[in-house]
């Protein structure tokens, strides 16, 4: 893997001007880029689809759940967008209609193992039987059975998973943090080399890239910090 493509840079702003002008900041250094809600619904997928058009891979993480033909369909849609990864909830019915929308295309669908706001007394509050870290590791098995591609998950998750189904789903991780830099509101946080030695394969990183007083230099040590973890 280039090792570019192991940091997906989050563009979490509120319109696509911002998000262009952090791309063309980063320039060569960035691969790769996620959009979720907060751009996604003021032109980010028109975005996204120029982001592929010029080369780049795009992580488009808009959580879908709904009945299995409404999420075959639409992620067949989101494939011939030509995105690379995909996040949907990861309920065994979406995760197989979804693994049946990127039929033969290169899209990557990532199933959401359990949000990382929600814990063991939020589980027993929506009617689940069972803490977080039992229900992680039934998510990666499911993942893992409807042919999908990786698993979201918190670096703290990374043993659960690699417990429950090995090396066979990418692991794709945000909460991480270079040394020094600012938490805001990540709790749970793993450098970068310490997450690539945990065995993750892409990290998200947002804020302490796009949020840097100077993108590019952030970006070049944290490529550093991951080659010299690789
Ligand atoms: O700016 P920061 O590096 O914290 O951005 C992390 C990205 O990963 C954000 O887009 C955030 O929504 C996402 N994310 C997260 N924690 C989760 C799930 C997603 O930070 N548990």
């Amino acid at each position: 893997m280039d090792i570019r493509d192991r940091v997906i840079v989050a563009l979490d702003v509120p319109d696509v001007a911002q998000a262009r002008s952090i791309v063309d900041t980063l320039g060569e250094e960035a691969t790769f880029y996620k959009i979720g809600y907060e751009l996604a619904f003021v032109g980010g997928l028109d975005f996204a689809r120029d982001l592929v058009a010029s080369g780049k891979k795009v992580f488009l993480d808009l959580k879908l759940h709904d009945i299995p033909n409404t999420i075959e369909k639409g992620v067949g849609q989101i494939a011939r967008m030509g995105m690379t990864f995909l996040t949907v909830h990861a309920y065994p019915q979406t995760l197989a209609a979804a693994a049946k929308g990127a039929a033969g295309s290169s899209l990557g669908v990532l199933g959401v193992s359990v949000m990382t706001s929600m814990d063991d007394g939020d589980l027993a509050r929506a009617g689940y039987g069972m803490g977080v870290q039992d229900l992680i590791a039934r998510r990666a098995r499911q993942i893992e059975e409807a042919g999908c591609r990786g698993i979201i998950c918190s670096a703290v998750d990374i043993a659960t998973v690699r417990r429950a189904v090995g090396e066979s789903l990418a692991i794709v991780t945000p909460g991480i943090r270079p040394a020094g830099s600012a938490l805001a509101d990540q709790k749970r946080v793993m450098t970068p080399g310490e997450a690539i030695r945990a065995g993750v394969d892409n990290m998200v990183i947002g804020r302490p890239i796009t949020g840097a007083a100077d993108p590019k230099t952030a970006m070049r040590s944290i490529l550093d910090e991951i080659a010299s973890a690789s």
